[in-house]
């Protein structure tokens, strides 16, 4: 019996496999149930008492002998494996890093207005962009004659005259208004559409972000406070605001906010048309009767409302000066965002 082990024993340096299946097939040869070293170990239940020792300890030699040689060959299939994997390598591919697609102008400032007003206690709403009549316009205090229905603003869906494209945002106030009683804190922003010829200064669909607070004693003053804050947020910490009486049919009174010109700082210029000031957005109390009309009680409670326009903040940051490049996903200006956020 020894001598089979010293024969099996000399042999083991000389066992050769290339792949993990005669990698496989020699292990279940030397190590299996029915393998090598298995049958010697029956054989060894017969040695006599006295060769036990000797032979049970040339045994442990060859399977330790066994076990390593099994793993040297593991270790020579698994490098092969890589060399070959590494030899597959298509050198012509482009180099990393692979360039990454950069985030829309308008979502990069219509991000940023929504984290400013979220860190001021603002949640977010939603509404749909295909919305009747009532919560685009009557609920907001449109009167019937009112020209902002007339056909040549309003997408109408055809045959649904009581069904339009939204105009404005503020169609998610009555939305929000109908559905939750204050204290109600949103800002919606979305995609608005308009019956407008297409330049460079106006377009058939653009996107706006509405802001809406109601509660008990709210007053001009917080929305001020707030539209101030967020204009220094937005174009750095000089930034001067000026509120100029207007008119919307859903607040009373109403406004018209400029920020000082971010391009002269406020001597004038030709962007600012040598004003010093820029219009940003238009804001107010809202009218009682838009509340009344969204089941909101409007002797016990107040609100503010503002509305802009993500394109005209994202003109004012970024100098883009034709509307038009905003849809038309030339990659040559969208490749200029690259490094912002
Ligand atoms: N909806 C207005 C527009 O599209 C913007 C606006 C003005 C929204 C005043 C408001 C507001 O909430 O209070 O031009």
């Amino acid at each position: 019996m020894i001598e089979k082990i010293q024969t099996l024993l000399a042999s083991v340096p000389t066992l050769e496999a290339n792949d993990a299946k005669s990698l496989e097939a020699l292990r279940i040869q030397y190590m299996g149930k029915k393998g090598l070293l298995n049958d010697l170990m029956a054989e060894f239940r017969s040695v006599p008492a006295e060769q036990k020792r000797e032979i049970g300890q040339q045994l442990n030699i060859l399977k330790t002998a066994v076990q390593e040689r099994l793993q040297q060959l593991r270790e020579q299939i698994a490098a092969n494996g890589e060399n070959e994997a590494a030899e597959a390598i298509d050198l012509t591919r482009t180099a990393y890093p692979l360039p990454l697609g950069t985030r829309h102008p308008l979502s990069i400032v219509k991000n940023e207005i929504v984290d400013i007003f979220s860190r001021l206690g603002f949640a977010l709403a939603d509404g749909p962009e295909v919305d009747d009549d009532w919560h685009v316009f009557s609920a907001m205090n449109f009167a019937e004659d009112h020209p902002a229905r007339d056909m040549q603003d309003t997408f109408f869906v055809e045959q649904h005259p009581d069904i339009v494209l939204r105009t404005h945002t503020s169609s998610v106030q009555s939305r929000v208004m109908e559905n939750t009683q204050p204290p109600i804190r949103v800002i919606c922003p979305g995609r608005v559409y308009r019956n407008e010829a297409i330049s460079a200064r106006a377009h058939c669909f653009f996107h706006q972000v509405e802001g809406l607070y109601i509660d008990r004693d709210v007053s001009f003053t917080d929305l001020k406070q707030v539209l101030l804050t967020f204009a220094r947020e937005m174009f750095g910490e000089d930034t001067r605001i000026r509120l100029r009486p207007s008119y919307f049919p859903f607040t009373e009174p109403s406004a018209e906010m400029d920020i000082s010109c971010n391009i002269c700082g406020g001597k004038g210029c030709m962007f600012c048309k040598h004003t010093g000031w820029v219009e940003i957005l238009g804001c107010g109390m809202v009218d009682p009767a838009v509340l009344d009309a969204c089941g909101i009680d409007s002797k016990v409670y107040r609100g503010y409302a503002f509305g802009m326009g993500v394109e005209r903040i994202t003109n004012l940051k970024y100098r883009v000066k034709d509307l038009r490049l905003f849809s038309e996903n030339d990659v040559r200006f969208l490749d200029e965002f690259q490094s912002a956020y």
